[in-house]
C-alpha cells in the first residue's frame, strides 16, 4: 500500500513537472489550434466594419500566414517569424488605443469560439501585450 501510494506521489509530481516544461504554445494545441485562432479572428474582423476598415487592400493569406508565425513564435513553439517589424506594419495607420482594444475583443472572441480557457487566453494576452507599444498612434 505504502509503495504504491509512494508511486502515485511520484507521478504527480512528476506530471507536474511535464506540464511546467511545456509551453504556451504546446499548452494551446500546437498548430492546429494555432490555425483555428486565426482563421477565427480574420472571421470576426470580416464582421467588424471599423477594423475591418484597416484591411482595405490588404492580403488577407500573408496576414494569416505571418499572423499564424508570430503567435507561434511568442508562444515558444517551434516556428520562424518571417514578416515584418510591429512598427513597419502598423506605420502610417494611427491606430488608437480604442481601436487597438476593439481588435483585442476580436481576438479574445476568436478564442472563445476555438474554446481557449481563459487562463490560457491569458497566457496568449500576455505574450502579445509588448507589442501593443509598436503599434499605437504610428
Ligand atoms: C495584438 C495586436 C496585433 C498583432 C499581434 C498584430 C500583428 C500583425 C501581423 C503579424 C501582421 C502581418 C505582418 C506582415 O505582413 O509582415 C499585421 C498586419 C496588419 N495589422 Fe496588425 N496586429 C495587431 C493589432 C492590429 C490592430 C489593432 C490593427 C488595426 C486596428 C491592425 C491592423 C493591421 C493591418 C491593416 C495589417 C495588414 C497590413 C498590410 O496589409 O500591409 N493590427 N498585424
Amino acid at each position: 500500500m505504502r509503495t504504491v501510494i509512494l508511486l502515485l506521489s511520484l507521478a504527480t509530481i512528476l506530471s507536474g513537472c511535464a506540464t511546467q516544461q511545456q509551453t504556451v504554445y504546446q499548452q494551446l494545441g500546437g498548430s492546429d489550434k494555432v490555425a483555428e485562432i486565426v482563421d477565427n479572428f480574420v472571421t470576426e474582423i470580416e464582421y467588424d466594419p471599423i477594423i475591418l476598415g484597416y484591411f482595405e487592400g490588404s492580403d488577407i493569406d500573408r496576414f494569416k500566414k505571418k499572423l499564424t508565425e508570430q503567435i507561434c513564435v511568442l508562444t515558444g513553439g517551434p516556428c520562424q517569424y518571417s514578416g515584418d517589424t510591429m512598427e513597419q506594419v502598423h506605420q502610417g495607420m494611427n491606430i488608437t488605443e480604442g481601436h487597438f482594444n476593439r481588435t483585442v475583443d476580436l481576438l479574445i472572441k476568436a478564442m472563445d469560439k476555438a474554446e481557449v480557457s481563459h487562463p490560457m487566453q491569458n497566457q496568449v494576452l500576455k505574450v502579445l501585450a509588448p507589442t501593443r507599444k509598436d503599434m499605437l498612434y504610428q
